[in-house]
């Protein structure tokens, strides 16, 4: 973090921007954040306004039975509803809601009126096989328009999805679909990926196997051209396009009570076993409207794209409800960057004049390395707004976005958030705040964040905090209150929620992540607990025990690095280290996979036995090695030094 300490350049956002921004200038930013903050009631009901209920609030925020709060409660309202069928009542039936763009080249353009009727048409087939209110749906598909498809017809009919990123392993399947009590699963034959065809079915035949609670397996036929082996178990998988063709379109939308759950979405955390976050229908439904309209200051006719996967926290609030219950139209591409060619982005941003763009800081970096002759030979004028995500940007990444892509004319927000948050929680107001490269600088409208030392006191750099509710924040973990609020409010006495980051303050009241402050590693922005692969290698036999750390990587912004230590006559080689990572590979997904195995005796450790992770990233790092006189056995430590130098 270094550089990013250093950083002092700062850019206002251009006049012509500001004049036509929905908060236009920092006054207008500062008078409605601090209303915000002394009357966050009346705030969040008027924002609510804009949307449709079936029945209006009792109370706006109910506090009564901390930390489980509750939002607009009394109301009844529906997610799919505010993203479909109030813009068709409003004369927008005709405009595209999505231009989709298939890796092959392949497109389809849906209007909210045909996408109403997709929705609907597949709620009603999901209800014929049963699925009932309340009852949890996991997707497993990759970014096709049935995605979104899915996702909003579960919310139609009061059904709980939990998407599953497409790259997660059959084991990782398991888990959530088991953890979850999952009844029904949406998958496709298969998705493509640089050229090649991931065979999705086959991982979520292994994955739900021994799930009992499975009673339907639906496949998305992606394949027409490229044929997938798709085996189909009688009586319990059916074809998406069968149970479609028969179907009435019209399916009402349930009214949907306040804290009835939306979605659940498993994310990392500490443990070895992933989270159920789960988020509710009327404060994420505001939550995720309101910082889409203002961070991405959303207008009629924008053409929005954000690159992220439906998978993650991300696609549920910035690529399906937030952007939908704005109304505006976006982009979906299937797959690669780098496919055919390293222009692939630019290419898709000239061909549907996108005029918002939203991606990772990873992926800025891949872009800089490629070079920038795969940008300058395209046309990016119709650009007018950047933004990032997931995990903190580098000012030399944040440069060359600004300059090669933005043209020195588009605010870059860098939205600082959580799976937990729901939503934006620290971001420049795109035609309010000066920005500064790798800053996530303000707080969005009723966040009010602090920074603390662990015993609670407020300083200019230590670990960040929240200190109100928010409409769009968790709710809890599913089937484990207690973690929730061991998780999130224990650390000081919940009077706080702790998202795990650290921050500091600067000269103008910014905030600047400085990365996680537990064991939790953010690898090309997928957020890992190394407690997820420890469990995994000790599962091998040859293996005693392991500790896994994070370390600052070029491109995917952090990476693993494993430490294993292995039974005595097990050799040290590299047949080992493969099965090792074949077991990363099917305990959770490639994109898991460690930069490098180290073997080695034992691991360094405490006089009391607690392994010391600190020494472990001096070594992984190639730093000199900290205080060592702690230690049980300092040779260990050498030992592996030098191991780690000589590989
Ligand atoms: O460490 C922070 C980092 O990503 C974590 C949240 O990960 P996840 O729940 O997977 O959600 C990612 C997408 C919202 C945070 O605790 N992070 C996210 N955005 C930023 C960030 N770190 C720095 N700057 C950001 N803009």
């Amino acid at each position: 973090m270094e550089s990013v300490s250093h950083e002092h350049r700062k850019f206002p956002p251009a006049s012509a921007f500001v004049k036509r921004a929905h908060i236009s200038g920092e006054d207008a930013y500062k008078a409605l954040y601090s209303k915000s903050i002394q009357d966050p009631e009346t705030f969040w009901a008027e924002a609510a306004e804009d949307l449709h209920w079936f029945n209006k609030w009792d109370s706006v925020l109910d506090t009564s039975d901390a930390p489980f709060f509750k939002w607009f409660d009394g109301s009844r309202t529906n997610l799919s509803y505010n993203c479909l069928d109030r813009h068709i009542e409003a004369g927008k039936g005709d405009k595209i809601a999505i231009h989709w763009e298939g890796e092959p080249g392949d497109t389809r353009d849906i209007s909210y009126a045909q996408l109403h009727l997709e929705v609907c048409r597949f709620a009603n087939a999901m209800k014929a096989r049963g699925v009932k209110k309340g009852e949890r749906v996991a997707i497993y598909l990759p970014m096709v328009p049935e995605l979104a498809i899915s996702v909003l017809a579960c919310a139609r009919i009061g059904a709980v999805h939990t998407v599953i990123f497409a790259g997660f392993s059959a084991d990782s399947i398991r888990d959530r679909v088991l953890d979850s009590e999952t009844r029904m699963v949406i998958t496709g034959d298969g998705g493509y990926r640089r050229g090649k065809m991931l065979e999705l079915k086959k991982i979520v035949d292994e994955g739900v196997a021994d799930c009992a609670c499975v009673k339907d397996v639906i496949v998305v036929k992606r394949g027409d051209d490229h044929p997938v082996d798709c085996p189909m178990q009688a009586g319990r998988d059916a074809w998406y396009h069968d149970l479609v063709a028969d179907v009435s379109d019209v399916c009402p939308a349930e009214e949907m009570e306040a804290e009835d759950l939306l979605f659940l979405l498993y994310t990392s955390g500490t443990t070895g076993k992933p989270k159920g976050i789960m988020h509710t229908t009327a404060g994420y439904q505001v939550y995720s409207y309101l910082t889409s309209k203002y961070i991405f200051d959303l207008k009629n006719d924008d053409v929005y794209w954000c690159t992220a996967d439906v998978g993650w926290i991300t696609g549920h609030t910035y690529i399906v409800y937030g952007i939908m219950q704005n109304g505006v139209s976006q982009v979906i591409y299937e797959g690669a960057p780098n496919h055919p060619d390293e222009g692939r982005f630019w290419e898709i941003i000239e061909k549907y004049k996108v005029s918002i763009f939203y991606t990772a800081p990873t992926a800025i970096r891949a872009f800089m390395k490629w070079g920038d002759n795969w940008v300058t030979n395209k046309d990016l004028s119709s650009l007018r707004l950047l933004g990032t995500v997931g995990e903190p940007i580098n000012p030399e990444a944040w440069i060359w976005y600004h300059k090669m892509i933005g043209s020195e004319r588009c605010p870059i927000v860098d939205t600082w958030w959580q799976t937990e948050t729901g939503g934006h929680m620290l971001t420049p107001m795109p035609g309010a705040t000066a920005t500064k490269p790798g800053c996530a600088t303000v707080p969005f409208f009723g966040v009010e964040p602090v920074i603390l030392t662990d015993e609670g006191e407020e300083v200019e750099a230590g670990i960040l905090a929240i200190k109100k509710p928010w409409p769009g924040m968790l709710r809890g973990i599913y089937g484990d209150p207690q973690r929730y609020q061991d998780t999130y409010w224990c650390k000081w006495d919940g009077k706080y929620y702790f998202p795990g980051d650290g921050a500091r303050r600067d000269e103008d009241g910014y905030i600047w992540i400085l990365g996680r402050v537990d064991d939790v590693v953010n690898v090309s922005g997928h957020r890992i607990g190394t407690a997820e692969l420890e469990s995994v290698f000790v599962e091998h036999q040859d293996v005693a025990e392991s500790a896994v750390v994070g370390i600052p990587h070029e491109i995917k912004g952090q990476g693993l690095i494993a430490f294993v230590t292995v039974i005595d006559g097990r050799a040290h080689d590299e047949p080992l280290r493969q099965e090792l990572i074949s077991m990363i590979d099917k305990g959770i997904g490639k994109f898991a996979r460690p930069e490098r195995i180290l073997f080695s005796s034992d691991l360094p450790k405490t006089r009391s036995g607690k392994i010391m992770r600190r020494l472990l990233r001096d070594i992984a790092e190639g730093k000199e090695l900290g205080n060592t006189t702690t230690l049980a056995d300092p040779s260990v430590v050498e030992e592996l030094q030098k191991q780690y130098l000589k590989a």
